[in-house]
């Protein structure tokens, strides 16, 4: 197709309701519109003016005083798509129904602003060569000056760029919190939140590293239990209750540096608060870590932070902020 045919064609055709021209948008705002879409499209109609459709053909003129038509693009029946344009172009042609070419840029510049011309070029009923034919104007306003335009322009792309590298660490990062939400599940029991905590009971284990577990609650967001008062205690107690299984629940609190001296080794703080069993005796240098004790009613005892615990069913507990 050359440029040059669309000229003596103009003046054969003459404007028809079958051929259609859709402009979107309507107005060009030069610097706001991301795409200028010209749709051109052909129905047959039920006398039709062109019985067997062979192309249609989009044609530009900067100048609608007075209009030079230049070649854009076309799509034939025989040829399919042919264009001299930087925008992005579709197009078929079909038999009984629509045919259509559409034409795309993205961030239209002001030079887009001008008549469109969408023909239609077949033959009628007896034989004889048709071409219709529908202009549209495409109006503009500029919003910005164009160095502007061209900034916007690239942040716009490298947006978008970012939108595309987000969508895919949020797909990882989803992945991985399912994962993860899979291994909490089947490790801990959680309780109710209570002063915008949760407690996670780990399950039962025969070895406890009360610096090991420190770091797998650390890996939840948060660390070993730290009990501040008879109000957290006893929701503790409430919780642990059910759980007849365990003989003691390992949570913070250490005197291993400088007995009867506990402190929390996360928070480096010392410890406010201890419900002592009344019934335990206490283990001095060899016992330093503080356990929830089933055996006697939840209080609290100390006993050793390392070991494997064949004889006991143990577990720990952390303390994770909401
Ligand atoms: C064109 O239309 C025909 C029939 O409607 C369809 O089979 C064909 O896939 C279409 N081609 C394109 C490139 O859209
Ligand atoms: C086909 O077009 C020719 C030339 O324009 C015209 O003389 C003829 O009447 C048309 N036939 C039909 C069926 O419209
Ligand atoms: C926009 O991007 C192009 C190509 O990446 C570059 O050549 C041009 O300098 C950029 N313009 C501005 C204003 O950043």
């Amino acid at each position: 197709m050359n440029s040059v045919l669309p000229l003596i064609l103009a003046m054969l055709a003459v404007t028809d309701a079958a051929v259609q021209v859709q402009v979107n948008p309507g107005a060009l705002q030069i610097g706001n519109s991301r795409n200028l879409n010209i749709r051109c499209s052909h129905v047959r109609d039920k006398v039709p003016t062109i019985s067997r459709l062979s192309y249609l053909l989009i044609s530009f003129a900067s100048d609608a005083e007075k209009p030079v038509f230049r070649y854009l693009a076309s799509v034939s029946s025989v040829d399919g798509l042919d264009y001299d344009t930087t925008a992005a172009v579709a197009g078929n042609i079909t038999r009984g129904g629509e045919s259509w070419l559409s034409l795309t840029w993205s961030y239209p510049l002001f030079s887009r602003v001008g008549l469109y011309k969408c023909e239609a070029s077949g033959i009628n009923l007896s034989g004889a060569a048709r071409t219709v034919s529908h202009i549209v104007e495409v109006g503009g306003v500029r919003h910005l000056d164009a160095s502007l335009f061209d900034v916007i322009q690239n942040q716009s792309r490298d947006f978008e760029q970012l939108k595309t590298d987000e969508e895919r660490l949020t797909a990882s990062y989803l992945s991985l919190k399912s994962r993860f939400d899979r291994a909490k599940e089947a490790h801990f029991s959680i309780s109710a939140a209570h002063n915008g905590r949760r407690y996670y009971l780990s399950s039962i284990s025969n070895v406890l590293v009360a610096n090991e577990v420190d770091a797998i609650c650390a890996l939840y967001g948060g660390y070993l239990a730290e009990v501040d008062d008879d109000a957290e205690f006893e929701f503790i107690k409430s919780f642990l209750t059910p759980y007849t299984q365990y003989t003691g629940v390992l949570c913070s609190g250490t005197d291993e540096a400088l007995e009867n001296n506990w402190i929390h080794a996360n928070s480096k703080t010392m410890v406010k608060y201890i419900k002592w069993s009344p019934s335990d005796s206490r283990g001095g240098r060899s016992e330093n870590c503080l356990f929830f004790w089933r055996p006697h009613g939840w209080f609290m005892v100390d006993w050793v932070c390392q070991q494997g615990y064949a004889n006991y069913a143990v577990g720990y507990l952390c303390e994770i902020p909401e």
